[in-house]
């Protein structure tokens, strides 16, 4: 996730496009850059590090001019550096292009393009359009890009301009969000509304697979075969702060239901060009490693260890290689037993939580190989993994973490397919089959968003109670677990998660009448035993909440209410059963009045012991 903006007017391009940038800040802050048409010549100035570093350079050097385009990172491809930087522009520096998203197939047109003898200067996917804008100059900016967006696969949101065809930028919207702001002899693009709200409130929303032609006169809307688009004018009524967190009330809210773009997101570019392979071009594991791993030791903390026991359930299910789960606190002090047979995955959203790191070093120093699943590439963990796995979650603003734990779950599915499908132990057909329901989940994840008003109805009547028991058998006890994290971290009532059928063993003392009891009910080898522990707490009077699949008609008999989830396999239900369980968390905690986004005595990054 990254933040673009544009600007074609008469005012100074290099401050609309720095307070612009200024609100996009939240879409990713390792580096920025603008470019601007200045004196019949497009020039750009970039720097790694956050806004302020590019303002303070901008301070010394001024750009000056009525076009341009700005960008603020979110690395994807290639580390945060001064060159990976954007703008990029093409051999001969004449165009400039900002970027959000991820090109799929960047690496098959870098290969090409190096052959033609295009020179490139970062690690980007993004550098390739401007090498492409070139290779297909068709003497003017809007047709050229057209040509171009026939090569590239993936999503995108692009800005682009040149000197060839000055005093034009054009606009383009797939998979990666992007609108066009209305002014009056001005006109503008954005990433997200709040760029725009100093200057207009009349916007256009674009869809997928469109394209805009931006001048200060006017601004023409296409498809991506050139067909002109009748688009209707949205006005912004938000005041400025709840644009900055899109419309919603909270950054929490607001990343759940960015759930469905991350989830594909990550899964892009790591499948093979028929999606029914994975690929995982990042893995770069000398020839003949992947068969030689006889265990995996998964280290993370907090709601990443959480990601980790799916982790461990799918990947031992459809590998075999047996996997602990280790928290890294306890880990880095415990003397693991590490053979050079043993894989070390750790999970860091933040990829700066200290004992995460110290858990990578210490099985570094004993000559283990470490890959990292991250959100953060420029991170510690990042630089000093041996693979990495980033999650394009995009950051995460609130203290609760939500969307990284679904990228992480679909990194780690991705994962124990690749070793299955390269150790030979799983079939095409079944590796096809599982890619497909994966592909499905931003579908179904959007309609269990559609339950929120129920849910929270729901976490009001619970939040009342001091008290909340999240149950479940296998990986819904897995995910049960993160449930009560979410709970007790944002709403501040105690919150415990049980395997189910551990409860009678002690906890059980502490259902009485009314106590608020989430069963979750998805694996179905063990339906019956799950409906059984519901009926044990229920003779206790719990008030209990049961998450089943859309289509159990039994359940409603023995729970007080049912969420019901649309179905897909079973492996794959944790992506889905976790959602509720955030909503629920993020509603009780509004129901009590609590700062959401900044939990009390928490912090994003705990990079301390
Ligand atoms: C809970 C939460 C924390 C983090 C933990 C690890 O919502 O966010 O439990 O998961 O502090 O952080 P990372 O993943 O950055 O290593």
């Amino acid at each position: 996730m990254c933040g673009i903006v544009g600007y074609v007017g008469s005012k100074n391009a290099q401050d609309v496009l720095l307070s612009g940038l200024a609100k996009l800040e939240y879409r990713g802050y390792d580096s920025a850059g603008i470019a601007i048409y200045e004196n019949g010549e497009v020039k750009i100035s970039k720097t790694v590090g956050r806004l302020a570093a590019l303002e303070s350079m901008l301070a010394d050097s001024p750009l000056s001019g009525k076009v341009g385009i700005g960008h603020t990172r979110w690395a994807t491809h290639g580390k945060p550096s001064d060159e990976n930087a954007h703008p990029h522009a093409g051999c001969a520096s004449d165009f400039a292009v900002v970027h959000n998203g991820i090109i799929e197939n960047y690496q098959q047109l870098k290969d090409r393009l190096m052959v033609a003898g295009h020179r490139f200067v970062s690690e980007t996917d993004t550098e390739i359009i401007a090498h492409l804008l070139e290779e297909h100059w068709t003497g003017e900016l809007f047709a050229t890009v057209l040509k171009v967006l026939k090569e590239v696969r993936g999503a995108y949101a692009l800005a682009i301009m040149t000197q060839r065809d000055p005093g034009k930028l054009v606009a383009v919207r797939k998979h990666s969000p992007l609108v066009i702001g209305l002014g009056q002899g001005e006109n503008f693009c954005a990433s997200d509304i709040p760029a725009l709200l100093g200057y207009t409130r009349d916007v256009l929303i674009m869809e997928e697979g469109e394209i805009a032609l931006i001048t200060d006169a006017a601004v023409e809307c296409f498809d991506l075969s050139g067909r002109p688009l009748e688009k209707k004018v949205f006005q912004v009524t938000w005041d400025a702060v709840a644009a900055e967190k899109g419309g919603f009330d909270h950054y929490m809210l607001k990343e759940i239901h960015e759930q469905p773009r991350a989830v594909r997101d990550t899964m892009s570019g790591r499948l093979s060009e028929d999606g029914k392979r994975v690929t995982l071009p990042e893995i770069k594991w000398p020839d003949g490693f992947v068969q030689t791993w006889d265990r995996i030791h998964i280290v993370a903390a907090g709601t990443s260890y959480h990601a980790g026991l799916v982790g461990k359930a799918v990947i031992e299910s459809l590998t075999r290689i047996p996997v602990d789960v280790e928290i890294a606190s306890e880990y880095r002090y415990r003397d693991p037993i590490l053979t050079a047979h043993t894989l070390v995955i750790v999970i860091s959203q933040s990829g700066e939580t200290a004992d995460t790191l110290a858990a990578l070093r210490i099985s570094k120093e004993r000559g283990v190989r470490v890959l990292a699943i991250t959100n953060v590439v420029g991170s510690s963990v990042a630089r000093e993994a041996d693979d990495v796995i980033v999650t394009w979650a995009g950051p995460e603003i609130s203290v609760a973490s939500t969307k990284a734990y679904t990228t992480q779950l679909i990194a780690l599915y991705l994962l124990a397919l690749y070793l299955g499908q390269e150790r030979g132990r799983l079939g095409a057909e079944f590796v096809a089959d599982f890619l497909e329901d994966m592909r499905e989940l931003p579908k179904r994840l959007e309609e269990i968003l559609g339950s929120s008003p129920w849910i929270e109805r729901t976490a009001k009547d619970f939040s009342v109670w001091e008290d909340a028991f999240f149950l479940g058998r296998g990986t819904d006890y897995a995910v049960a677990l993160e449930g009560a994290l979410k709970y007790k971290e944002i709403s501040y009532i105690h919150a415990e998660a049980y395997p189910a059928g551990e409860l009678k063993h002690g906890t059980l003392a502490l259902v009485v009448e009314g106590v608020p009891v989430i069963a979750l009910v998805t694996v179905d080898a063990l339906y019956e035993k799950s409906v059984s522990n519901i009926k044990e707490v229920k003779a206790r009077g719990a008030h209990v909440l049961a998450i089943s699949w859309a289509g159990d008609e039994e359940i409603g008999k023995s729970a007080d209410r049912v969420l019901y989830i649309p179905r897909t396999r079973a492996e794959l239900a944790p992506v889905l059963l976790v959602l509720p369980l955030q909503l629920l968390a993020y509603y009780a905690s509004v129901a009590r009045g609590n700062d959401v986004d900044k939990p009390r005595n928490l912090a994003k990054s705990v990079t301390v012991e």
